[in-house]
């Protein structure tokens, strides 16, 4: 079977010719966290998408186990989105978010709120993850000044944290490799991750691991709560590996913060709109935080969004602290930051997801993906298997020789060739499914991971 499809990939040269690019073309491109020396040798090029699957430049059908970068979990291509880009476009293709605004601005602020906890109802866009991040960070520190507590400044995150890519984003983050290439900017501290030893192969959440807190407050005494501004966490840890939060953890965190007069940030970027089975993770695990990041799903990935949402008493804080009316209250945002075509992409998005009660979807098939990803358990190199709602982490031993990255990175080669698309990254292979996933395509994806796994000498 495999033989089979294998002839049907396409060499360098032809991938080029069918896509009609030269190699100063492909050259030009410096691609982003992308080992570009080897891509640029074996080019993996996606022309269409529609549904679960994309279309490579060789024509092959290619199932996508990532919803794209967690982005796309209503499908590709979606015409009800099309629709509503190309309308916006030709009507509003652009109008300064400074001072004025559009009307699609507030119908999607206030459609967002919908889906959050209740009280976190004030909406900051901007046009990315990383970018909500350093907005949660920014706003974090001038809370508290407007409070008259300007030393609270450092921030605490959490080991095998992702907050995205600029300066307070690999600060607070805690992926070890994404940091050392830059150095450290802001002051932050990290508390433990909860991937323990007694937590391998976990089904749902680990019931081990809410002690780690006491970590955080072992720190909390050691830089005194004066001077610490926001925790920041991923409420489940998505590129880290996928962490779901053990039982009770995010509940002491909560009182923690809470009892010391710290905020709360979690970064629901990959979280929120239905990953974990509910509208975010701080609704499926119970615990509301202060302020949240969200992006990827709130436009289904088509057009660049994210978003600080904010509980009303900090937006307050900041109205209250404004001075004369005509006084700007935060001196933040961007050009993009409610951007017409964006807003009409996430309206149609959330639309979807409510038509198609697909967050309810995603829940409803998590524990066929659990049952299926566990299977894998026992095969060569698999030490550790996670999940929780449509979301699955497989860590596999590290290569002797090629060290952690290489048996994820071959394995996900494999899996292109036989017709996947599977997220490799650090000693981990991740699932993200699409919430319209058939029970079938988790099976495929699944079997071909394990066979796939298995072919490694
Ligand atoms: C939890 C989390 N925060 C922030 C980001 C950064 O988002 P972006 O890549 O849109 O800047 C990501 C991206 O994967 C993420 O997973």
């Amino acid at each position: 079977m495999l033989d089979k499809v294998k002839q049907q990939m396409q060499s360098k040269s032809e991938v080029l010719e069918s896509c009609n690019l030269s190699q100063e073309q492909l050259d030009s491109h410096w691609m982003p966290y992308t080992a570009n020396r080897e891509f640029k040798e074996n080019p993996r090029i996606i022309v269409s998408a529609e549904g679960n699957y994309f279309t490579d430049s060789a024509g092959r059908k290619i199932f996508d186990s990532l919803s794209g970068l967690w982005t796309t979990g209503a499908g590709h291509s979606r015409p009800e989105i099309t629709e509503a880009v190309s309308k916006q476009i030709s009507n509003l293709d652009y109008s300064p978010g400074f001072q004025f605004s559009h009307p699609k601005s507030f119908e999607l602020a206030h459609r967002i709120t919908e889906f959050m906890p209740e009280g976190m109802n004030r909406v900051l866009f901007c046009t990315s993850g990383s970018e909500a991040v350093e907005s949660s960070l920014k706003v974090a520190r001038a809370y508290w000044r407007k409070h008259g507590q300007s030393s609270k400044t450092r921030f605490i995150g959490r080991m095998k944290g992702y907050h995205g890519v600029n300066w307070g984003g690999i600060s607070v983050g805690g992926i070890a490799v994404n940091k050392n290439m830059f150095g450290q900017s802001l002051e932050a501290s990290h508390m433990p991750h909860t991937m323990i030893p007694e937590n391998k192969f976990s089904k749902g959440m680990p019931t081990e691991g809410a002690h780690l807190i006491s970590e955080l407050e072992d720190m909390i005494a050691l830089y005194d709560a004066s001077n610490i501004a926001a925790v920041i966490v991923e409420p489940m840890a998505g590129s880290g590996g996928v962490i779901p939060p053990p039982v009770g953890y995010l509940k002491r965190l909560r009182e923690v913060c809470t009892n010391h007069n710290i905020l709360l940030i979690f970064d629901e970027v990959i979280t929120a709109f239905g990953r974990v089975g509910s509208n975010t993770g701080s609704e499926e695990f119970g615990v509301t935080p202060d302020l949240m990041c969200i992006a990827k799903q709130v436009t289904n990935g088509t057009i660049p969004m994210g978003a600080m949402v904010a509980k009303q008493e900090i937006y307050e804080t900041f109205m209250e602290a404004g001075g004369a009316e005509h006084n700007v209250e935060l001196l933040h945002g961007s050009t993009y930051s409610a951007h017409p075509v964006a807003c009409a992409a996430g309206l149609a998005a959330l639309n979807i997801l409510d038509d198609d009660q697909l967050v309810a979807r995603s829940a409803a098939m998590a524990p066929f993906l659990e049952e299926k990803v566990h299977e894998l358990k026992g095969t060569q190199y698999v030490s550790d298997i996670r999940n929780y709602g449509l979301a699955a982490g497989i860590t596999l031993e590290a290569d002797p020789q090629g060290g952690p990255a290489l048996r994820p990175y071959q394995v996900a080669m494999k899996c292109w060739e036989k017709g996947f698309y599977v997220r490799f990254g650090g000693d981990v292979i991740s699932l993200g499914l699409p919430f319209t996933v058939e029970k079938v395509e988790i099976d495929n994806v699944v079997n071909a991971i394990g066979e796939s796994i298995r072919e490694l000498a």
